[in-house]
């Protein structure tokens, strides 16, 4: 464990994979510091590591910065002012069609959020005041198993940002207007806009940062072990 330096151009802080792991978390105010556009290259790079169907690597990434950004957020703030619906590419589908495990896990996390909870929506109508954002797309009739890679790649990307010392965020609040991200970026048809993910540094004072608190289910309760077959 610790920390380990590495020296390649230039020398890199990374922290240890394990701390990258737990320290991530989602962060729902970012402060005002840019992140380098080689900082996000070589996250893209090291996540590119990441396995998928026959090597397929069937994702595309968009990056989003600098006035272009403004522009974005400029304008899904007027739609979420209008109190516009969202329509992402992937549909949500009703809580009570969920398995009843994961419908707890839900009720928890909501009920859980308390004082934070009407703080999340201005959060995500300024895209969380981020500098950087990833959207992540799929050709247009993509196998379902090309989710599972970009689910690889997704989370490879935030370990690799939290390596460096960055928060991310990940969210459907990022792709709920796909419609405004195909008119700013340019992204045709063709390509199904699955998610977002939001980069920089935390801001470590914001409430919605500090009163959201997460927490998993005891491992006992998604692991069943195998060791002997059932009738030896
Ligand atoms: C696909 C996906 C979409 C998400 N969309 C949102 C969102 O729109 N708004 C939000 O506040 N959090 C969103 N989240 C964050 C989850 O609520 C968060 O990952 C979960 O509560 C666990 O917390 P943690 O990431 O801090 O560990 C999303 C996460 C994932 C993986």
């Amino acid at each position: 464990m610790g920390v380990q330096f590495r020296i390649k151009q230039r020398s890199v802080f990374k922290l240890d994979l394990t701390q990258a792991i737990k320290n991530r978390h989602s962060v729902r105010q970012f402060t005002d510091e840019k992140v380098p556009l080689a900082t996000i290259k070589a996250i893209l790079q090291d996540a590119q590591l990441a396995p998928s169907w026959v090597n397929s690597q069937p994702y595309q990434v968009h990056l989003l910065m600098g006035d272009a950004l403004e522009a974005v957020r400029t304008a899904q703030a007027q739609l979420e002012k209008a109190g516009t619906k969202g329509t992402p590419d992937v549909p949500v589908m009703g809580r009570q069609h969920w398995s009843p495990q994961a419908q707890r896990n839900m009720a928890a996390w909501t009920a859980g959020l308390g004082n934070a909870a009407p703080l999340m929506a201005p959060a995500a109508a300024q895209l969380y005041h981020a500098p950087a954002i990833l959207y992540l797309t799929l050709p247009t009739g993509y196998s379902d198993w090309s989710l599972y890679d970009l689910g690889a790649f997704g989370e490879s990307i935030l370990l690799g940002a939290s390596a460096r010392g960055l928060a991310t965020m990940t969210a459907y609040q990022l792709i709920k207007y796909p419609q405004l991200l195909r008119q700013h970026l340019n992204i045709s048809a063709a390509q199904q806009i699955i998610i977002g993910i939001a980069i920089g540094k935390e801001d470590p004072a914001a409430a919605v940062n500090t009163q959201i608190k997460t927490t998993r289910m005891p491992l006992d309760a998604i692991l069943t072990v195998h060791e002997h077959l059932p009738n030896s």
